[in-house]
């Protein structure tokens, strides 16, 4: 069986800093998978590199068998692999239906029932139905991050990133969004990958975590591994002792 995604010896360097470091990893389609590490370890900039954001210095990524090697970020969504941004990134001076009406142009898109009504089909999934004619400027922070998420779907996506997505979410407002993400993952299908670091919500979401530091993943396997891995521990704790007691 083909990987969906096939990440080899990916390496990125900013001057003297090795942000992403001989990064392997596969995802198979259908996954739900994460990607665990303290601030600074890389991770943003690996979405970057998968996403056509960023070009890498060495290391190949391939998509369903293909290449995405100099691939722009617009022939990568196309492709179907979409991202969220750890900040919000609306388009401004415009509504909440508009925005996710731009990700419907995308190509690969099929207008069965054209753009206004799959907007609108994703903006109810998402919760956001009843403020399609809202500007985005207008919106709460917490929908914010659901337009967010919103704008990628809207691009039919088979592997979704998502940077973060609870970031600066109040504690009544991550269980919702992330039920919203089971949902997308079990209903729709979608392959998800996840940068979070709000723990306990992230390791009950994920089956399979990917932990980084310093650029390099320092390993990988389900939750309730990773949270007593040494390695990871000491990334996060900087003793070796003590489990992170989230499993
Ligand atoms: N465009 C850039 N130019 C220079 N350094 C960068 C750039 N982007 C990220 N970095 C550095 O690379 C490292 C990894 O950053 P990042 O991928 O954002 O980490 P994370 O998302 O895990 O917190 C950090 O030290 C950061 O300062
Ligand atoms: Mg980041």
């Amino acid at each position: 069986m083909t990987a969906l995604l096939k990440v080899e010896h990916l390496t990125k360097r900013f001057g003297g800093l090795v942000a992403v470091k001989d990064v392997s990893f596969e995802l198979e389609a259908g996954e739900i998978a994460g990607i665990l590490g303290p601030n600074g370890a890389g991770k943003t900039t690996l979405f970057n590199l998968l996403t056509g954001f960023i070009a890498m210095d060495l290391g190949t990524v391939e998509f369903e068998g293909g290449s995405l090697a100099g691939l722009a970020p617009h022939r990568i969504v196309n492709r179907g692999l979409a991202r969220t941004f750890q900040l919000c990134r609306p388009f401004r001076g415009m509504s909440v239906f508009e925005n996710v009406s731009v990700g419907c142009l995308a190509p690969r898109v099929r207008h069965s029932g054209g753009v206004e009504a799959r907007a609108r089909r994703i903006l109810g999934q998402v919760g956001l139905g009843a403020k399609a004619a809202t500007p985005v400027d207008a919106l709460p922070y917490g929908d914010l991050r659901r337009l967010e998420i919103a704008r990628a779907l809207a691009t039919e996506p088979k592997l979704l990133l998502l940077d973060e997505p609870f970031a600066g979410l109040g504690g009544n407002e991550i269980e919702p969004l992330s039920a919203l993400i089971r949902k997308l993952h079990a209903e729709e299908g979608l392959t998800i990958l996840i940068i979070e670091h709000k723990l306990r919500e992230f390791m009950q979401l994920v089956r399979r975590v990917i932990a980084m530091d310093f650029g390099e993943i320092i390993a990988i396997g389900p939750p309730a591994e990773i949270v007593r891995h040494p390695r990871v521990v000491e990334a996060y704790i900087g003793r070796t002792e003590a489990p992170l007691g989230i499993a």
